[in-house]
């Protein structure tokens, strides 16, 4: 019979025959090529991740320069240390489903997994080349890398709904981010099943896209862009109590001329180690003409005590067990 002591050194033997050192932090390289198990970079822009078990999932926006044309794809992968990244599938392959036209768009994908239904409900901006419709399109799977089929296009509560984000609490309640142009921007609970959005949790009137929100030490953060197109600016965040607020004011994640250091804000991710929790801002460095080359910057936020700070991009590294991160300077 084995002991545990052997599996352990079989493994430390086997990281070191795959070409990996044997310690459990995994290294992040912000705005570089992103490769997966492939060997082809990450295609999840615009992207939110789902936890199931110990594994994680990547959804985003799937801009390889070989997809058809008038279709419109998401793809996910999946991961145990969120650095290396096995391609699934390409979950969403769509063709215009409520003819939208030329240019429509599906953009920002988020996944949330229902567990009484027992079903993966697929929310995105859907629209036409104008950005009029700002809607909602959802989609829904048996499984979390199954092909996503089509439901239905709505505005959510009536609202006009562009840039969404995802945000699941830590009792496990869903909730869906949704820039709402006239106003600002809206957190809403999703029904029962998460097929429709439910009731309105605050109104941050703020014009904001981008947006994202993570649960803290007892506080809310919510994160969010400016509206400038594909182009950066300065995030900015503001913190609540309850998130159905009140919020404080808006202030910089960075320094204002540094422009989110060229990236957008999308999600932020919490990881509960044994030792340290570390939230991770996840942004898109976008490449408007060559989308498929867009670039993607993870870091860990420096937060706490209503503060929050995106420190300079630099290699760093995770733990995932652990939790502890440490940048590289
Ligand atoms: C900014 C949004 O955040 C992106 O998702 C995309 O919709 C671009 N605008 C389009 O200009």
């Amino acid at each position: 019979m084995k002991t545990i002591s052997s599996v352990v050194s079989l493994c430390a033997v086997a990281a070191v025959l795959l070409g990996r050192p044997a310690t459990a932090a995994e290294t992040f390289k912000p705005g570089e090529v992103w490769p997966d198990d492939r060997g082809q970079h990450i295609q999840a822009h615009g992207g939110g991740i789902l936890k199931l078990g110990d594994t994680y999932y990547w959804f985003g926006e799937d801009r390889a320069q070989n997809n058809q044309r008038g279709l419109r794809y998401v793809s996910c992968y999946s991961s145990t240390n969120l650095a290396h990244w096995t391609f699934r599938n390409q979950v969403v392959k769509l063709a215009d489903p409520e003819n939208l036209g030329r240019g429509w768009i599906l953009e920002r994908p988020k996944v949330f997994y229902n567990a009484a239904t027992k079903k993966f409900v697929m929310y995105a901006h859907i629209d036409n080349g104008t950005y009029k419709v700002a809607s909602v399109a959802v989609l829904t799977s048996d499984t979390v890398d199954g092909d996503y089929q089509y439901l239905k296009t709505f505005r959510p509560l009536g609202h006009e709904s562009r840039d969404i984000g995802q945000f699941v609490d830590d009792d496990g309640a869903a909730y869906l981010i949704f820039e709402d142009r006239p106003f600002g921007f809206r957190i809403a609970t999703l029904s029962k099943d998460y097929l429709t959005v439910e009731t309105e949790v605050c109104l941050i009137p703020e014009h904001m896209e981008g947006g994202a929100v993570v649960h803290y030490n007892g506080l809310y953060y919510a994160l969010g862009s400016a509206l400038t197109g594909w182009n950066p600016n300065p995030n900015k965040f503001a913190t609540a109590k309850s998130l159905a607020g009140p919020w404080s004011e808006f202030k910089d994640i960075a320094l204002p001329e540094k422009n989110t250091y060229g990236s957008q804000s999308s999600m932020m991710v919490k990881i509960v180690g044994t030792k340290a929790t570390t939230v991770i801002f996840l942004g898109d460095i976008w490449k408007p003409r060559t989308q498929w080359d867009s670039r993607y910057l993870w870091m860990p936020l420096e937060i706490g005590d209503g503060k929050l700070a995106l420190p300079e991009p630099h290699a760093w590294t995770l733990d995932i067990k652990t939790g502890e991160a440490s940048v590289k300077k």
